[in-house]
């Protein structure tokens, strides 16, 4: 019954994409180049705005089972839980105030804003990091207001902080891209103009201290080597703007106390409200996301340079996502951002940014999901959580070092198409391959009624080891790039409407498809505004049987 509902989909697939002329050869080496990228555990993790931290994980009475749910999904492929960095704008704009009851009180200059003015949070606030199962978190800290009370409300939250996160706690993180404070401040928190790296260092080194000292009266073990641990400097590291530079803030001794976890960067491919952002030209355009990741990759290559960094401190990206300013209707809430979220992810893994938490808040336009229902926005799974599903099961269990890939992004000449291999133990593990020709289904792209979705065929030159391999496909597919709904991977739903957010296989889409390596390779059409991962290990979605 299920072997003959197969044959019928894949079949009417077939005519619905009909094999067209464009093809891409893709040469894929025998062995990953020295350098390629290695993902730190839960590379795909992710970064939740502060104010919005309960909304996504509820509280000990009203736990959010909808986005654990939507946790648990990423484990089954990653091996353990994305770790969740709570911070953003908001942490820099947050005072804890230790006699509120309510866990969070948020202050809105207009109802149509995307996040509050400022916040008070109290005691109750750290029930939220008690609500999702083996999740582990970065705490975020406000270093923008610095008064004298401003100082103290921080270290009187720290009893707190340390008694509710102790075993959960990942790292630490003090302030929210520094590096724009004398540019957007108003009066009250503003550093001057010409606030330099030695005077954040100094400032950041002061705090961090203080916080330590509060530590070892309130929790003594958080406060130990290898325990007391920070996510920083979590700059914007943005073109043009910042007035702090990364390699200088590093040099200025940001690590004098040998308490980074992670050297963590923020990073957008774009910005909502600039001119010229569209989905094609700014985000299913591989060309331009390598420029975007290549400007990235710069700053961690010389931060390397640097003869005092260690070359095991990872770079990472501890914020980020399709466009910042919460993202653009339309395009950061579209599959073709989750396209675009596969191939930034990918190239980033394969230039060693290590761990990407990206990033999301209540009603924000690129959003994964949006935990609750409000005015504004239906609670629900998103199109971008797909391409975060994708990633993780092209990068596989990342808690067993026996398993952990090496990934390179395969040169192709097209803009719009995009191909990544990965290797577990010098062995050809997957192949990601993605077609980022728009096809617009509500607008029908102007293509004919024969031929309604375009295709591109990608001509696979495999290691000759893989000669008589079969392998199993996964496919990442919607009815078009601009679809908000209806998407899958490998035919499953995670949609909130089906079962809070659980996997749910469709009958009507195409999977357990396989592929067979023959002496010319292999072939594969990939319908456009889509992608195809392909498992030559036989672990993932394999179709017993099939
Ligand atoms: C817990 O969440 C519920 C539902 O949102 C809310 O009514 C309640 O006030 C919250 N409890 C605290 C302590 O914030
Ligand atoms: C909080 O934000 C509101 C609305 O923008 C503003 O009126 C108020 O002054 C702010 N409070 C503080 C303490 O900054
Ligand atoms: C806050 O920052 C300003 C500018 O760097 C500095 O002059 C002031 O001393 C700082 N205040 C505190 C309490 O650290
Ligand atoms: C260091 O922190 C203390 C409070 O913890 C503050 O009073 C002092 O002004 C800070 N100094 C600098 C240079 O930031
Ligand atoms: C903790 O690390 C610092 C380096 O920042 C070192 O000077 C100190 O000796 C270490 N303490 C212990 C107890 O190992
Ligand atoms: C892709 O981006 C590059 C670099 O920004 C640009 O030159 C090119 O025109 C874009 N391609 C498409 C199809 O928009
Ligand atoms: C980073 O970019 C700058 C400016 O384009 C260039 O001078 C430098 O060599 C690059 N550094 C690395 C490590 O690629
Ligand atoms: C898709 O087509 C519709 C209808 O023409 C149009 O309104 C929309 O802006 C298009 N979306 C994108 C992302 O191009
Ligand atoms: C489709 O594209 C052709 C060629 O660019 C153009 O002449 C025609 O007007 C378009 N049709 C629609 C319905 O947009
Ligand atoms: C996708 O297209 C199919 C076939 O045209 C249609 O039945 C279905 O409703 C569409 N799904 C969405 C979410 O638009
Ligand atoms: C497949 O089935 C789901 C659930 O019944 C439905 O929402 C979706 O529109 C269908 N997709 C297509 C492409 O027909």
């Amino acid at each position: 019954m299920q072997y003959s509902a197969l044959l019928l989909s894949a079949a009417s697939v077939a005519s619905a994409w009909p094999a067209q002329k464009p093809s891409t050869t893709v040469s894929i080496p025998n062995n990953a180049p020295a350098g390629a990228g290695v993902p730190l555990e839960n590379f795909v993790s992710f970064s939740i705005e502060f104010s919005y931290f309960p909304d996504y994980a509820g509280n000990t009475s009203n736990p959010n089972t909808f986005s654990s749910n939507l946790l648990e999904n990423i484990k089954t492929y990653s091996g353990s839980k994305p770790y969740i960095r709570v911070g953003g704008s908001s942490q820099d704009n947050a005072l804890f105030v230790p006699t509120q009851t309510e866990g969070a009180i948020l202050t809105f200059a207009s109802a149509t804003a995307d996040q509050p003015s400022n916040l008070t949070y109290g005691p109750n606030f750290f029930q939220s990091y008690h609500t999702w199962p083996q999740t582990t978190f970065v705490h975020g800290l406000n270093l923008k207001y610095n008064t004298t009370a401003a100082h103290q409300a921080l270290l009187d939250s720290i009893p707190y902080a340390c008694a509710s996160l102790r075993g959960q706690l990942l790292a630490w993180e003090l302030g929210n891209e520094a590096d724009l404070y004398a540019a957007f401040l108003g009066s009250a928190e503003s550093r001057p103009a010409s606030c330099n790296e030695a005077a954040y260092v100094s400032e950041w080194l002061n705090l961090t201290r203080s916080i330590r000292s509060a530590l070892q009266t309130s929790c003594p073990d958080m406060a130990k080597n290898g325990s007391f641990e920070w996510y920083a400097p979590s700059f914007a590291a943005s073109q043009g703007l910042s007035e702090l530079d990364q390699v200088k803030t590093w040099n200025a001794g940001l690590d004098a106390d040998q308490d980074l976890k992670v050297f963590a960067s923020h990073h957008y491919q774009g910005v909502a409200t600039n001119p010229g952002i569209s989905l094609q030209g700014t985000l299913m355009n591989h060309t331009a996301t390598i420029a975007s990741v290549n400007y990235l990759a710069n700053q961690s290559n010389s931060l390397h340079a640097q003869p005092s960094y260690p070359s095991d401190l990872p770079f990472i990206l501890g914020e980020g996502n399709s466009l910042a300013r919460q993202g653009a209707p339309g395009l950061s809430n579209s599959f073709g951002a989750a396209l675009w979220g596969v191939d930034a992810n990918l190239l980033m893994a394969s230039k060693n940014i290590r761990r990407f938490h990206m990033h999301q808040g209540t009603n924000y336009r690129y959003q994964a999901w949006q935990p609750i229902n409000t005015a504004r926005v239906t609670k629900g799974t998103k199109a971008p959580y797909y391409g975060n599903v994708a990633v993780a099961a092209f990068l596989g269990d990342l808690t067993n070092a026996a398993k952990c890939p090496q990934v390179v992004n395969l040169p192709l000449s097209s803009d719009l198409q995009a191909a990544y291999a990965s290797y577990i133990n010098g062995q050809l593990s997957k192949i990601m391959l993605i077609n980022l020709q728009d096809f617009n289904a509500t607008a029908g792209n102007n293509y004919t009624s024969t031929s309604p979705r375009g295709s591109n065929t990608y001509s696979l030159q495999v290691p000759s080891s893989c000669n008589g391999k079969t392998a199993s496909v996964q496919r990442l597919v919607a009815n078009g790039s601009d679809a908000v709904t209806g998407v899958t991977f490998d035919g499953y739903s995670y949609n909130y409407e089906l079962d809070n957010g659980k996997p749910v296989l469709l009958r009507n889409v195409t999977r357990g498809e396989t592929l067979r390596a023959g002496w010319g390779g292999m072939s594969i059409t990939v319908p456009d505004s889509s992608a195809a991962l392909i498992n030559f290990d036989g672990k993932s979605g394999g179709w017993a049987g099939w």
